[in-house]
This record gives C-alpha cells, structure tokens and sequence, in this order.
C-alpha cells in the first residue's frame, strides 16, 4: 500500500531466513506487473492456494535414538549427482526478477551442487547460459511449430544440454487476472499511471532499462519493450500448443538424443502413456497454479503416479516452501523436486548470491528436519515417516 509516496507495506523480516522472507522482501523490490507475473496465479487461484495446502495435510512419524549424523541428502536425477533434492524449476522472463535472470540461476544451481532448467522463454538465449557454467543443465521445451521446436532442441544439444523436459499443461495461456489487470498483458501494456508506479522501484527500472532483459530471447533478437511484446506474441501464437498430442511427444523423444522428461502430468492415465512414448521421468505440475485452476494439488497427485509408473523418475513441483515439504514429497516416491517461485525471490533480492542463499535455507531445513525425524537420509525416505496432520494450517 502507498501513501503520499511512502511504502507502507510492512518491511521483510530481517534477517531473512526463510522463503516466505524472501518472498515479502522481493515483493517490495518489484514493480506492481512484475509481482502479479511472479506471485499470481490462475482465476479464483484455487490451485495455487491447494498447492500449499496439500502439504499441510501431512504430518511426521519420528523415529528416536536412530544415532544417525549428518544425514545425506544427495541423489541423482537423469543420472546427474546431485547435492540436495531441489532444482530450479523453468520459469520464463526471469529477466523481470532480476536482469542477471537464468545466467544468475544457473551459476547459482551450480554452486550449490544442483541443476537449474532453462525456460524456452528466457531472457538470456540457451548458448549465453551453457557459456556461463560449467555443467551441463536442463533444458525446458514449449515444443509449438515442429521446425522451431527442432532448432531449438539442435542449439540446446550443441551448447551441452543433455537432459530437456517437454512442456504440455499449456494449450492455451491460463487466466492470470492480476498480470492483466497490472499491464502484464498479453500483450503488454504501459500506461501512465503504471510507468509512474515503477518509479517507486528506482533500482529496478534504472537496471532493468539498462540491461534491457525483458523479452524471451530464444525466440526474439533484442531486449526492448518492442521484443518483449512481440515475445509474448509469438509464446500466444505458438507456445500455446493447442493442437500438441502424443504422437508430437513420440517424435520428440525420436528427436532427442538425451534423457526426457515430459512436465505437467496430473493423472495416472497421463503417466503410463507418457513412460510408453519413451520418457525417462515424468513432472507431476500443474504450472505453479497458473495454469488450470481447480486442477488438483501436485502433491495431492503424485502417490498415484508413482503407483503407476513404479520404474520411471518421478520430480514434482508446486508450492515446495520449506525442507519440511521437500521431505514430504521424497517420502510419497519424489525423486526430487522443482522450485519456481522460491527462487525468483531470491533472484530479485539478490541476484545470484540470493538464489544461492534460498537454496541453502532449503538445504539447511531439509537437513534439520531429517536430523529431528531421525532418518539418515534422503534416499531412506518413504511413506512410513508421515502420517496424516490433524490440524491443517
Ligand atoms: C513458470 N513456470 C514455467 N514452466 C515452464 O515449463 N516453462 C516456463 O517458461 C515457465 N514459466 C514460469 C514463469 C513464472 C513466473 C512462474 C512462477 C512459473 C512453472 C514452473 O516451472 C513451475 O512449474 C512452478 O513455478 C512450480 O510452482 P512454485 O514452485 O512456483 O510454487
């Protein structure tokens, strides 16, 4: 809230130690259309709001004088190592959280010993990102037009990428009130009175004019407010893959020579055809909530997945805020988990060193809470450490 040009809205908790701290710090940082593209969600947000929730319902069997130290938290995911059980999930225009946007992420992912996956929508081209790291990450696909989708999966495997997950929750763009009422679009717009708001947020529009990161550069030369208009153009006209269906996916996975992954799986039915077109792991997402609202809960989801695909990697993403529900998720059959919006939090507060930082504060919890349930690992984990929660928050 804004009075005479002051920011009333409460200040971030200082130190900040979780996400949620994070995420209010961001908030204050972001100009009004930023926000909504980052927090917001589909229609009445149903989804968004159930994605938190679902975790809720889940509670804790400890076990005591287990005499475990140190619990481990490494695993592996499309046969990569990793440190701890969280990777970033693709998030398009990160560019608006911070202009260092993916380039941040992925140094960031990598310092902590974990993948980052690039969005076909990034603000940074797939050949900047490969050049500013050192191992090869994943690469997300919104496989539209058969020859666009072909160019860009031959660029991301000449720049190193070995392991791509495939897009299919978006038919058509969902309905996110909040971006459009706030000048997100689509397409974009600025009026005057949101250009005046922006000048509350110095910092972010002297950076973000500079450094002009704003349109899907994998899809658009250039960073002006003209590019990232005709982005969201093109992501309107061809990411949405209305007519996309299972034969795309068989071809795709004929055209990938790497690991694939098909993201936005919701049903039992969904998985088994998708591991019969030959994916090597499914996401179990319903886009953050920004997709179908009253599509169900990932968590909520993903135990009958996992029955039905017992051999294939299951990652699932949507409202992960805490080690507690990464926990939670590995303990249903998770191999892993994606975050989206943690770390968008802390790009915009503090770049690289920020999403560095979230990742610790999941790692530190995730260790802490192994510690306090007594198991000595993440590998361990399964459904007898959890039992239903009485009291949802
Ligand atoms: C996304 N997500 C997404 N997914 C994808 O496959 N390609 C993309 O370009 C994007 N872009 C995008 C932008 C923003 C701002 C958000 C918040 C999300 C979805 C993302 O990969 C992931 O599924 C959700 O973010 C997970 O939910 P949480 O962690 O944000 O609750």
């Amino acid at each position: 809230m804004h009075a005479f040009g002051f920011d009333l809205r409460p200040r971030a908790p200082r130190p900040l130690l979780t996400v949620d701290d994070y995420r209010r710090a961001a908030r204050r940082r972001l100009p009004a259309m930023v926000r909504e593209y980052i927090d917001g969600g589909a229609d009445d947000l149903a989804t968004l709001t159930a994605n938190r929730a679902a975790f809720a319902r889940w509670g804790f069997r400890p076990r005591v004088l287990t005499g475990h130290q140190s619990p481990d938290l490494a695993t592996t995911v499309a046969g990569v190592d990793l440190d701890l059980p969280v990777l970033l999930a693709p998030v398009g225009l990160t560019g608006l959280a911070h202009w260092q946007g993916d380039v941040a992420a992925a140094r960031a992912a990598e310092r902590r010993g974990t993948r980052h996956v690039l969005s076909t929508a990034s603000s940074w081209t797939i050949e900047e990102v490969a050049e500013s790291t050192t191992r090869a990450h994943f690469f997300q696909l919104y496989p539209h037009s058969g020859d666009t989708a072909t160019a860009l999966m031959a660029r991301a495997w000449n720049a190193g990428y070995r392991t791509m997950m495939v897009t299919v929750d978006y038919p058509v763009r969902g309905n996110r009130e909040g971006e459009r009422r706030t000048g997100m679009g689509p397409p974009p717009t600025l009026t005057p009175v949101q250009a005046l708001r922006m000048c509350r947020h110095p910092t972010w529009t002297y950076q973000t004019l500079r450094h002009r990161r704003i349109s899907a550069r994998n899809l658009v030369e250039g960073g002006g407010v003209a590019a990232a208009v005709e982005s969201v153009e093109i992501q309107e006209r061809h990411l949405s893959q209305a007519t996309l269906n299972w034969d795309d996916l068989t071809w795709l996975r004929d055209g990938w020579q790497g690991r694939l992954y098909v993201k936005g799986i919701l049903t039992a039915q969904d998985a088994e055809k998708a591991v019969s077109c030959g994916m090597d792991g499914v996401v179990v997402s319903n886009h953050g909530g920004r997709q179908l609202d009253f599509a169900p809960a990932a968590l909520d989801v993903l135990p009958e997945i996992v029955a039905a695909v017992p051999n294939t990697e299951v990652l699932l993403d949507g409202g992960v805020r805490r080690g507690s529900d990464v926990i939670k998720a590995l303990a249903l059959g998770a191999r892993a988990v994606l975050i989206g919006r943690p770390y968008a939090y802390g790009l915009a507060v503090g770049a690289e060193d920020g999403v560095a930082r979230v990742l610790d504060i999941f790692a530190e919890e995730i260790e802490r809470t192994l510690a306090l349930l007594g198991a000595p690992s993440v590998q361990a984990l399964d459904p007898t450490w959890l039992r239903p929660h009485p009291t949802p928050l």
